[in-house]
């Protein structure tokens, strides 16, 4: 039977902003320059402008943007020595890829209860000297403190160490006045149709105010080119996004941060619902709700619970990193005293519909659902 609650419907973006949208796609289309144009020129220069970098420079998805990153920080270096990055394992798989497809090996560092974010002092215990760069996830929509981290680093005589953020769920989210994608040495993102900012189809891109990065992303992202058919850098690719894209990403960018308030006011609605029988996340920074995450302890029954209230939910992540079939042979590190918190909390997990287009009365039958829960619990 059909939900009653979808877990997103993008089909509702798109009609909210059809005409403007399709009048965009028409423009790109029948321009006949499909890639590299004035459309991801314009997207560029906007949402450098938006994050309040110097420079954007767009790419394919949000795992090349990764990978590029990766390889700018370790130069010449990519692949002749070992080079390690510390990261989380619940956030989804993608920056050890890009760890391993830069040649890198990921150091998982555990996470904090409340936020599910990186935890500082699990930072300081896997640092090492072949540690050259640290990419800080803004998981689920909540902001890492990168400033506290700079701190950390600096104080702890490892200041070389590369801060990148991954800000593919975190699109407009603040530390204080500054947004994600402004606070490290460079960020990426992701534009994955669902995400805070989304295309219609795949889109990701770098953010920098460093000069020399730019320039050594940018040949990253196109063959290592300086000049046309010029390979100036090693170990480049191909990824760009194309002109559509572009063109969609700067029709939705001024809505970005509305949809975001709107993100936020349904999960506290769902807090508010909910009773003490599950936990959602406690932020002290920022947050602007790419995902609806509360931890249940008795899952497999709550999952069920809403199969029956025809409720779609899903688990952002099923699966650490750590513990990934694919990887389990290469090499990795891991906090010395152990991922406690990530593999405490890894099967409490459970993600609820959240996304701008929802209407009031699936915000209820969720909310509802939850007070159903907080009784049955009680009973
Ligand atoms: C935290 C995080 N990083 C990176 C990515 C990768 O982005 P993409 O799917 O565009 O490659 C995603 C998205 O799915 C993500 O959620």
């Amino acid at each position: 039977m059909k939900n009653l609650v979808p877990f997103n419907d993008t089909s509702r973006l798109f009609k909210a902003h059809q005409n403007e949208l399709l009048s965009v796609m028409q423009d790109a289309a029948s321009s006949g320059w499909w890639l590299l144009g004035k459309h991801t020129e314009t997207f560029a220069r906007n949402f450098a402008e938006y994050c309040g970098t110097e420079f954007c420079l767009p790419v394919a998805n949000g795992t090349d943007a990764l990978e590029i990153a990766l390889k700018a920080v370790f130069g010449d270096a990519l692949y002749t020595e070992e080079n390690e990055v510390i990261t989380v394992a619940n956030a989804g798989g993608y920056t050890t890829s890009a760890c391993y497809l830069s040649g890198a090996s990921p150091v998982f560092a555990d996470i904090n209860e409340e936020s599910q974010l990186i935890d500082l002092a699990s930072i300081k215990r896997c640092l090492s000297n072949k540690v050259k760069a640290i990419v800080l996830t803004h998981l689920y929509g909540g902001v890492v403190d990168v400033l506290q981290v700079r701190e950390l680093l600096n104080t702890s005589g490892y200041e070389n160490v590369v801060i990148i953020e991954d800000c593919a769920q975190a699109h407009g989210a603040k530390l204080g006045e500054r947004l994600v994608g402004s606070l490290g040495d460079l960020a990426t993102f992701s534009f994955y149709p669902t995400k805070n900012l989304g295309a219609m189809g795949d889109g990701g891109a770098l953010t920098t105010s460093d000069p020399a990065i730019y320039q050594q992303i940018k040949r990253l992202h196109q063959y290592g080119w300086a000049n046309k058919y010029d390979v100036a850098t090693p170990f480049a690719r191909n990824s760009r996004i194309d002109e559509i894209q572009a063109g969609v990403l700067n029709i939705l960018l001024p809505h970005l941060d509305k949809a975001n308030a709107t993100r936020i006011a349904i999960y506290e609605q769902y807090k508010q619902s909910a009773g003490s029988s599950v936990k959602f996340l406690i932020h002290t920074t920022d947050f602007v709700g790419h995902l609806a995450i509360m931890r249940v302890e008795q899952r497999e029954k709550f999952i069920a619970f809403m199969k029956d209230r025809r409720v779609a939910i899903d688990i952002h992540y099923p699966i650490l990193d750590c513990d990934q079939k694919a990887w389990q042979k290469l090499s990795k590190r891991q906090d010395p005293e152990g991922l406690k918190v990530s593999n405490r909390v890894v099967n409490e997990l459970v993600t609820l519909p959240c996304f701008p287009y929802m209407t009031e009365t699936e915000i209820e039958i969720v909310s509802n659902a939850l007070r159903e829960w907080e009784k049955s619990f009680n009973e």
